[in-house]
C-alpha cells in the first residue's frame, strides 16, 4: 500500500493532482452545498475544508474522497490507470477468503493524542456540518465506521451507520433493520443489556469502504480489509467498551447504546435522494470517552441524490461482489453485472448471461434480486444477453424495450427486505417491498429466429475507432472570409 492512514492517503491524492484545499467555508451551509456540487460533477477533486468559522484551524473535513476510478484504485493499492473490468477482477482476487488478516493489537497510536473522559467529553468541539437544509441536526458521522461485537461470538463488525449530534455528550445512531450492527444491537437489547459501540469518524479510506460493503457473514471488515492491504490493521483495545479501535483513527467516540434510551433522529437527506425515513426515536450513544488526533479530519460522505460519491466507487465494487455471488450460487454463463449508480447501486441492477438452458435467465434474475448484495432495498433486476453492455443504460433499456414483452417477461417477488428509507412505501407500512425482474433476453424457445441485431459487434467497433477515430477529433472553426 502506498499510504498508511487517511492523512497519508490525502497526500498521495495531492500528488495525483486531485486534491483542493478550501478555507473559510461554513458548516451551516457552504460545506454541504460544495459537497453536493462535487458529488454531481464527473471527475471532481477531493476537497479538504479547513479554517471552518467557529472552529480551530486544523479541524478539517475531507469530502468527495473516492469519487474517481483513479482515487479508488489508489485506495485499493491498484495501478491508478486501471480499467473497469481488471479493477473488478483484481478486487475479487484481493478479497478471496484465504487472504483475510486479523488486526494486530498495539498499546498506543496517534488516536490517543487527545483523550477525554466523563465531564470532559465534548462532541461539539468538531465542525459537524448541516449537510442538507432539512436535516434534523448536524451529522458528525457520514463517512463513519461503527464498530460493534456479536454478544455471542468474537465477530467484530464494522458498518457505516449515520451519527447525528444531539448535544455535547450524546449522539444518535441510525442502523437499518437487518444490518449486522442492528442484529447485534437488538440481541443486546432483547437481553436488556447495554450494547458497546465505537463510532469512528475519519479513518483509512479502505477500512471505510469495507464498512460500507456486504462483507460475508461472520467475517470482520478488519480482517477483510487487512487482506486487501496485505498487512494487518493496528488496533488499540478501547478501555470503556473493550472494542478494538483503529490506532490511526482521527476521531473515536466510545460508549453504550441502551434499549430504553432513545431520542428523535432525522430527518436526513438519504441515498435514495429523499428525506424518506423522517424523524424516528433511535438509540442514543452516551459518549463516555472521546479520542482524537491533533488537528483531526472528519471524513464526510453525506448522501445526495444518486448517483453521488460512493456510487462512483460502489458501481465497481458492488458489481464485482454481485458477479461473485451469482457464480457462487451456481448460476453458469454469467458474463457481467452492473449495479447502476442512478439506483444508488441497489435499486437497479443488470446481469448479462450466455443463455444455456430454458429457465436460465430467470434463475440469474432471481438470484441477483435476493443474494446478499441484492437483497436489501432492491427494486429492479434486468437480465440481458451477452451482447448487451450492462454498464450502458441505453444498451440495457434497448434490450428491455426490444427483447422483453411484459406478458411473458416480468416476475414480481413480494415482501422482500426493505426498511424505513424506502421512498416508495407508505410511511406506516414500511418494512417490505417488492422486486421486479425483467427478463430482457431473447426468448429461449425461439432465440434462433429472433431478428438479427444491426450491430456492429464490440470488436468491429474497436477496429473502426482505431482506423477512423481521428474523424471525431475537434476541428478549429474556419474563420469567415469577407467577400
Ligand atoms: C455513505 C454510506 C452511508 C450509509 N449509512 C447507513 C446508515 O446510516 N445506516 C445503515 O443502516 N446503513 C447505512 N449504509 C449502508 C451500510 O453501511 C452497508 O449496508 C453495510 O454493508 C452495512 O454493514 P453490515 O452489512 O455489516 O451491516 C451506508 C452506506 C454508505 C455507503
Amino acid at each position: 500500500m502506498e499510504y498508511r492512514d487517511l492523512r497519508d492517503w490525502i497526500e498521495r491524492v495531492r500528488d495525483l493532482g486531485e486534491l483542493r484545499d478550501v478555507r473559510a467555508a461554513t458548516w451551516e451551509e457552504d460545506i454541504g452545498r460544495v459537497t453536493e456540487m462535487l458529488h454531481h460533477t464527473d471527475d471532481s477533486p477531493a476537497v479538504l475544508f479547513d479554517d471552518i468559522p467557529g472552529y480551530p484551524s486544523g479541524f478539517r473535513i475531507l469530502a468527495n474522497a473516492n469519487a474517481t476510478r483513479k482515487r479508488l484504485a489508489l485506495t485499493l493499492g491498484l495501478p491508478v490507470d486501471i480499467e473497469r473490468r481488471p479493477l473488478m477482477d483484481r478486487f475479487l482476487e484481493l478479497t478471496e477468503q484465504g487472504r483475510a488478516l486479523a488486526p494486530r493489537v498495539v498499546k498506543d497510536g496517534p488516536v490517543m493524542e487527545n483523550v477525554m473522559r466523563g465531564d470532559d467529553v465534548d462532541v461539539l468541539k468538531f465542525p459537524s456540518p448541516q449537510w442538507h437544509p432539512l436535516d434534523g441536526g448536524r451529522y458528525l458521522g457520514t463517512g463513519v465506521v461503527d464498530i460493534l461485537k456479536d454478544p455471542d461470538s468474537d465477530w467484530v463488525n464494522l458498518g457505516t451507520y449515520r451519527v447525528m449530534v444531539h448535544d455535547a455528550k450524546r449522539v444518535g445512531v441510525y442502523i437499518s433493520p437487518g444490518k449486522h450492527g442492528r442484529q447485534f444491537r437488538d440481541a443486546y437489547f432483547t437481553r436488556r443489556e447495554p450494547c458497546p459501540i465505537l463510532v469512528v469518524c475519519g479513518v483509512d479510506p479502505l477500512l471505510f469502504i469495507a464498512s460500507t460493503l456486504e462483507v460475508p457473514q461472520g467475517v470482520s471488515e478488519y480482517d477483510w480489509a487487512g487482506g486487501i492491504r496485505g498487512e494487518p490493521y493496528e488496533v488499540i483495545t478501547e478501555p470503556v467498551t473493550g472494542l478494538p479501535m483503529p490506532a490511526s483513527a482521527e476521531i473515536v467516540l466510545a460508549g453504550f447504546l441502551h434499549h430504553d434510551k432513545k431520542a428523535p433522529e432525522g430527518p436526513f437527506g438519504e441515498w435514495t435522494g429523499y428525506y424518506a425515513s423522517g424523524e424516528r426515536a433511535e438509540p442514543v450513544l452516551e459518549v463516555e470517552a472521546l479520542y482524537h488526533r491533533d488537528d483531526p479530519i472528519i471524513l464526510g460522505v453525506p448522501p445526495n441524490k444518486p448517483p453521488y460519491e460512493p456510487h462512483r466507487y460502489r458501481e465497481y465494487l458492488r458489481s464485482a461482489l454481485l458477479l461473485r455471488e451469482l457464480k457462487a450460487a451456481g448460476v453458469p454463463g454469467v458474463v457481467d453485472a452492473h449495479c447502476f449508480g442512478v439506483g444508488g447501486c441497489r435499486l437497479l441492477n443488470a446481469v448479462s448471461i450466455e443463455q444455456r438452458y430454458a429457465g436460465h435467465s430467470r434463475q440469474a434474475g432471481h438470484v441477483a434480486a435476493m443474494c446478499r448484495v441484492g437483497a436489501y432495498l432492491g427494486r429492479i433486476v434486468i437480465v440481458v444477453d451477452e451482447d448487451i453492455d450492462v454498464t450502458d443504460i441505453n444498451d440495457v433499456m434497448w434490450a428491455v424495450v426490444t427483447r422483453s414483452d411484459p406478458e411473458r417477461s416480468l416476475d414480481i417477488i413480494n415482501r422482500a427486505w426493505s426498511g424505513p428509507l424506502d421512498p416508495a412505501i407508505a410511511p406506516d407500512v414500511k418494512g417490505h417491498n417488492s422486486r421486479m425482474i425483467i427478463d430482457a433476453t431473447r426468448p429461449w424457445e425461439w432465440r434462433d429466429k429472433f431478428p438479427i441485431a444491426i450491430g456492429p459487434d464490440a470488436e468491429t467497433k474497436r477496429e473502426t475507432r482505431k482506423k477512423w477515430g481521428h474523424l471525431l477529433a475537434p476541428q478549429p472553426a474556419r474563420e469567415k472570409v469577407a467577400r
